[in-house]
């Protein structure tokens, strides 16, 4: 990709300096997110950076490497071993959804914190589970030989899942581990990663939101930060130190790889690596995909978040009720609202279309009459083809799934259709009336965080949003209940949430005790069926098979593409994009000037916390004890010259899945958690921008802290290994 290949290069020449006027820094920031058995590639600029140690000791054949510290945390965030007793780091935005199943209002973690005061008090987490990545292997050859670049299609897909299937199986014969088989660089190359997950997983210690979310939404995706995003588990094993089921009798999981921490510190310029689990990054896609991005799905998620934003806070001060239904769902929407936001005017500022284009114009160049590889001159005619024709409909299904479907009570539509299976199977009368009962007993957790009246409001705000920008391509139902009440929004969701069975599980279940066989009629005829059904049938006939024509040529475009790129600059070493498989990121410790006028430090502090203190407000209050031990400045052996570190600012370039991950110092000793980025820096996902990327860390200092100074559990340092 053109923006990304000319700063890494430029970067590695130094000649940045003359051409941006960039102010110069010690050290360089670092784009890339590589996979750890490539390190040795790597190892020269790793030392030039600051690394003090063999890449080996990150990750090395023998099996003896770091990456048996690092775990993938559930199913998307990143987690690290901290004692040789299996005990693992997270982020408390990691650990939320496992501490919100064992709470209740007498033991209200979320309120309290959690800090386990011996084992036996470790909380056993059902479902969770932590997956190790033991060794990994380029299997590309296996996977690709004899498989030329025009086999293409569900031909090509159906070799390789074969492939994939029997490879897989081999090596996990003859390891005994599992093994997973993911493509890289648009599916130009495999490798396989040995794993091995365990499933008995234990909650140690989670601070109270006050600590743990400080800041909440307000702060989420800033720099300065100043939460202490962290939570604590611990691995259980059965026999042998073998992943097993959770039992009473299973012992802490013993651990050869573990990280030792660093407590003395860093400086601006030190070197970072982060080694975890990034999501999903697109940095080498063409101009034509940017722009679908850029103007069409961010900007159409962001309009409507907006509305439904604004009328969920609204509603949400109107009762406490209202809030606890709708804080987390909120944080969710919110989440990624803020974003896309970051990265619109990320990709804005650094003119990522128009830096796309000109790279596309040099790669034209270079491709036109190619004869190493004649596929490669037609690439970006066919995308950009492609792309337009299927604009229109990326916006429609934008809408459709923000606007409409942003309704609640319209995506719950889709629960009636199980309902409306249960008719079908010809069932007594009564046997029926259980069957739907324990159909809307599923839906406790709707019900549990619904409030028809938001809902409601929501619904007139998005759908005069979707009427506005939709106007001529409106399923046909709604163009006729809309007429049906005169062309009046209101009025006709008054209609809609005053007739919807789905309004309410207590209405669900009036339906229920009397139902017959014969009264399918009145699912049938629900307002919310038909909304959502209706949108449901035009997405899943017209819309859908479309975009997955048209998103499996733009695959099979891109695999060429990204091989052609890669010819084009031999010299370079790419990366390839985030996968969800364990990579290393390395950058520095770094503070932030972005374009206002304010500059701001690497580091955040426990007085700017409490100076945020504020006692009326659910996301800055700060808890007592905290504000009693920062008075007395009782910071133990973690503060220093009576300031206490909070969260750091450093320049590695993370994704979502980052979070959790450990933050290394050049001696690959932990000095920290990662767990966002800055909100000028969001679009590192398209395009890596060194002056604007920053990743977030809980300072682990403040993470000790808390755990001894706030949590009293200092026993859990005890198994640590802290180094100076
Ligand atoms: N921005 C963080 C990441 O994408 C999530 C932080 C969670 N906090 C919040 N207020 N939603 O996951
Ligand atoms: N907060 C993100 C996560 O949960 C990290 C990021 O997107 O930088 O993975």
């Amino acid at each position: 990709m053109f923006s990304t290949t000319k700063y890494s290069s430029l970067l590695t020449k130094g000649l940045i300096f003359i051409l941006f006027n960039f102010p110069v820094f010690q050290a360089f920031s670092r784009e890339g997110m590589w996979i750890p058995a490539t390190l040795k590639n790597h190892a020269k600029d790793m030392k030039a950076d600051g690394l003090q140690i063999p890449v080996d000791i990150l990750y090395n054949e023998k099996g003896t490497g770091l990456n048996n510290a690092v775990v993938l945390f559930g199913r998307g965030c990143t987690g690290e071993v901290i004692s040789p007793l299996g005990l693992i780091l997270t982020n408390h935005h990691c650990g939320y959804g496992s501490v919100q199943g064992v709470s209740t209002t007498e033991k209200d973690y979320f309120a309290n914190g959690f800090f386990a005061k011996n084992r036996a008090e470790e909380i056993p987490i059902a479902g969770l589970t932590v997956t190790f990545v033991r060794r990994m292997e380029n299997v590309t050859d296996k996977i690709l030989s004899g498989i030329n670049d025009t086999i293409r299609g569900a031909e090509r897909d159906n070799i390789i899942a074969d492939r994939i299937t029997a490879i897989a199986k081999e090596f996990s014969e003859r390891t005994h581990l599992d093994a997973s088989i993911k493509p890289y660089f648009e599916g130009n190359q495999y490798w396989v990663a040995i794993t091995e997950t365990y499933r008995d997983i234990r909650l140690v210690g989670f601070p109270p939101n006050g600590i743990g979310s400080f800041g909440g939404d307000v702060e989420n995706w800033m720099w300065p930060r100043h939460t202490g995003d962290f939570s604590m588990f611990r691995i259980y094993a059965g026999a042998n130190n073998k992943p097993a089921e959770y039992s009473s009798g299973n012992q802490p999981y013993h651990a050869d790889q573990y990280f030792k921490i660093n407590t003395s510190g860093y400086k601006e310029g030190d070197f970072t690596l982060v080694y975890g689990f990034p999501g999903t990054t697109e940095e080498y896609i063409s101009s034509y995909e940017l722009k679908e991005v850029y103007s069409i799905t961010d900007p159409i998620s962001i309009a409507a978040r907006t509305r439904k934003l604004d009328v969920w806070s609204k509603h949400m001060t109107l009762s406490r009720d209202n809030f606890l239904k709708y804080t987390s769902k909120r944080a969710g929407v919110a989440n990624g609202w803020k974003k896309w936001q970051g990265e619109v005017r990320g990709l804005e500022v650094n003119k990522a279309i128009e830096k796309k284009q000109a790279f596309e114009k040099s790669f034209q160049k270079w491709a036109g009459n190619l004869k190493e590889y004649p596929l490669a001159g037609n690439i970006l005619a066919e995308m950009r083809a492609e792309a337009e024709a299927a604009d229109p409909l990326i916006t429609e299904d934008q809408y459709n799934k923000e606007a409409a479907l942003g309704i609640e009570l319209v995506a719950q539509g889709a629960a009636m259709e199980k309902m409306i299976g249960c008719f079908r199977l010809n069932l007594p009368d009564s046997t029926l009336r259980d069957t739907l009962n324990k159909v809307i007993n599923s839906m406790g957790w709707f019900y549990k965080n619904y409030d028809h009246a938001t809902d409601k409001d929501v619904f007139i705000t998005l759908m005069v949003l979707y009427f506005t920008k939709c106007a001529a391509k409106l399923p046909e139902y709604y163009e006729s209940a809309y007429k049906a009440h005169n062309m009046d929004i209101i009025a006709w969701a008054e209609d809609v949430y005053t007739n919807s069975l789905l309004v309410s599980a207590d209405r669900l279940k009036k339906f229920a005790s009397t139902v017959h066989t014969s009264d399918s009629i009145k699912l049938l005829n629900d307002p919310a069926w038909l909304l959502y059904n209706s949108i449901n049938s035009v997405r899943k006939q017209r819309i859908l098979p479309a975009l997955k024509e048209y998103y499996t040529k733009m695959h099979y475009l891109n695999r060429l593409y990204m091989k052609a790129q890669m010819m084009k600059n031999k010299s370079k070493i790419f990366y390839p994009d985030a996968n969800l498989t364990l990579r290393v990121a390395y950058g520095n410790v770094k503070g932030l000037d972005p374009d206002g006028p304010a500059k701001y430090s690497f580091q955040t502090t426990l007085g700017e916390v409490i100076a945020l203190d504020d006692s009326t407000s659910d996301i800055f209050k700060v808890p007592k004890k905290l504000k009693e031990l920062y008075y007395k400045k009782d910071f133990g052996r973690w503060g220093k010259n009576g300031v206490m570190p909070v969260a750091f600012t450093a320049s590695n370039h993370t994704s979502g899945g980052n979070s959790g991950s450990p933050v290394l110092n050049a001696k690959g000793e932990l000095i920290g958690t990662n767990f966002d980025r800055a909100f000028e820096g969001t679009m590192s996902d398209y395009l890596f921008d060194p002056k604007r990327c920053r990743n977030i860390s809980v300072d682990i200092r403040y993470t000790l802290f808390i755990i001894e100074k706030f949590g009293g559990a200092g026993w859990l340092i005890d198994e640590m290994k802290l180094v100076k």
